[in-house]
């Protein structure tokens, strides 16, 4: 199975991914963690999208683009999730010549519904192991009691830089302006699949589940 995980941020995108790469070996293609992880080692493409992505602003297709395309002429599995990947109309062409060129088929775009109240809170509270990458959040889902990732161990706890107010909002503007509409495009396609992302983590998990299924 090769999905998109579509949803404004902090909709579950990335947790619902580590869920399917624990239960299926499916492989986790995340741009936003791609870029972070050029940012924190200081690449030259890593400078160059820093302050972009504090601000909350897109980063341009053609990086992102690349990116993708590196990852998937090298990475195997049982299939890929493309979680925050395809943004904008542009990027959703040239996933569709991309997967085209690799003979790969997606199967399904699955859109997480949360409304912008819940986004906010899940942002607020959000930590990330910086040892592996697991997602935590204050209130349902708490770093462990004896401080240490109950996936790898580690006791670096990770607040993101653009999960503030201010940079949450223009997250949430370039959503609505260049995001939503890929909605229109996958349904006309026949790809797309809505769940509802306000129910619980292992709820939306089981509806993801059926999906798949
Ligand atoms: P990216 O890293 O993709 O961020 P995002 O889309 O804003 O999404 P998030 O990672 O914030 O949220 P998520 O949906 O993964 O939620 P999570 O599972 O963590 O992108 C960051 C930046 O990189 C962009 O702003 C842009 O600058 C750049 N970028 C990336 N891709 C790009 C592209 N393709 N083109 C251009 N620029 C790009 O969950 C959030 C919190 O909620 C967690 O604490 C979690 O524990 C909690 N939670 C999750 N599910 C539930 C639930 N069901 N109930 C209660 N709590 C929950």
């Amino acid at each position: 199975m090769n999905i998109i995980l579509l949803g404004p941020p902090g909709a579950g995108k990335g947790t619902q991914a580590q869920f399917l790469v624990e239960a299926l070996g499916m492989v986790q293609l995340s741009t936003g963690d791609m870029l972070r992880e050029a940012k924190d080692s200081g690449t030259e493409m890593g400078k160059l999208v820093a302050d972009v992505m504090s601000r909350g602003d897109l980063v341009t297709d053609e990086i992102v683009i690349g990116l993708i395309k590196e990852k998937l002429d090298g990475e195997k599995g049982a299939g890929f999730i493309f979680d925050g990947f395809p943004r904008t109309l542009a990027q959703a062409d040239a996933l569709g010549k991309l997967l085209n060129d690799c003979d790969i088929k997606l199967d399904s775009v699955i859109e997480i519904q949360v409304d912008d109240k819940a986004l906010i809170k899940r942002i607020a509270g959000r930590s990330t192991c910086g040892g592996c990458g697991q997602v935590y959040h204050d209130e349902t889902k708490p770093w462990p009691s004896d401080g240490k990732c109950s996936s790898c161990g580690s006791a670096d706890v990770k607040r993101r830089a653009d999960d503030n107010e201010e940079s949450l909002k223009q997250r949430l503007m370039e959503y609505y302006k260049k995001t939503s509409p890929l909605l229109g495009y996958y349904f006309a396609k026949g790809n797309l699949v809505s769940i509802n992302g306000l129910l619980s983590m292992e709820e939306v998990r089981d509806s993801l589940k059926k999906v798949l299924s």
